[in-house]
């Protein structure tokens, strides 16, 4: 028999399962199982009906209240596009990509049109704050989806953030509109991988917060991911810091990637640039 759905589910966590096994590995389930990050990309460029395919798609994600608390730039200036990726070289991917966008999220609007209407706005709160970084995340991932079915691949960008005042200031983002990430979109040179996640049974919980067995079972999750993909030596971080580690894994990675304060600017610009965060 072809591919089932039960395949590609095992695939995501190197795990076996039954759940799937009748069904053919096809449709939307399919495709939101085999998503990849795409870094490589053909030169052909994004014809412009696929990308307002996959905009109107984006922007059928649900959204909190129906607020709409989204904003998107394409960056069509290629002058712009490799300012963005001369502020991030290790991440070469971001000036290469046929097509290089910003998933903001969009609070001015809704003060505009309190403003419009003559209504009092008394809720510059972090929920409000959320709200907008939540949907600009929704709208990212259906592109994502949309791209993807589209037979292009993406790799989101939140690296822009660490550069978030001259990205501001050359997007011309005003105050209550922020970046979430960045996003590059072309045609993938490559077929790419499946990065293997982190086991349901560490991230769905029933009826209860229970993270018990997270030792044992992020031990096995190391394992197994370092089995499909070992972590090439050169690739361990901070080995200055930290020394090389027999058994590098993602736990390993992950606790070194977080033991430098990361991205301690974004805050502050976040309660410069439009919030109060009450
Ligand atoms: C919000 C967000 C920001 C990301 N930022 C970056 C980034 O700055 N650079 C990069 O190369 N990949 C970035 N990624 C891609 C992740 O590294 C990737 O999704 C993750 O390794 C899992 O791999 P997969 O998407 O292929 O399953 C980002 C992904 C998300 C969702």
């Amino acid at each position: 028999m072809s591919k089932t759905i039960a395949d590609l589910i095992q695939d995501r966590f190197g795990l076996p399962t039954e759940a799937g096994h009748a069904r053919a590995a096809e449709g939307p389930l399919a495709l939101l199982l085999s998503h990849r990050t795409q870094r490589r990309y053909k030169p052909d460029p994004v014809p412009d009906d696929v990308l307002e395919m996959a905009l109107a798609a984006a922007l059928s994600a649900p959204s909190k209240s129906d607020l709409q608390q989204v904003g998107i730039v394409v960056v069509r200036d290629r002058g712009k596009q490799a300012t963005i990726g001369g502020w991030i070289p290790d991440m070469p991917w971001i000036a290469q990509a046929p097509l290089f966008m910003v998933f903001c999220g969009d609070h001015r609007r809704m003060r505009r049109v309190s403003e419009l209407r003559g209504r009092p706005f008394p809720n510059d709160t972090l929920d409000m704050f959320m709200n907008a970084a939540v949907d600009a995340g929704l709208a990212l991932q259906a592109f994502i989806t949309a791209a993807e079915a589209l037979g292009l691949g993406c790799c989101p960008i939140s690296v822009v953030r660490n550069h978030v005042e001259k990205l501001a200031a050359l997007l011309e983002l005003p105050p209550g509109v922020f970046p979430v990430a960045g996003l590059c979109v072309g045609y993938p040179l490559q077929a790419g991988f499946i990065s293997l996640r982190l086991p349901p049974a560490i991230t769905v919980h029933t009826d209860r917060y229970d993270d018990r067995d997270l030792p044992a079972l992020l031990a096995a999750y190391d394992q197994r991911r370092e089995a499909r993909h070992a972590t090439p030596k050169e690739n361990q971080r901070y080995v200055e810091r930290f020394g090389y580690t027999e058994s590098y894994g993602w736990s390993e990675d992950k606790a070194r990637q977080y033991s430098t304060p990361e991205r301690h600017n974004f805050g502050p610009f976040i309660r410069r640039h439009g919030f109060g965060l009450a």
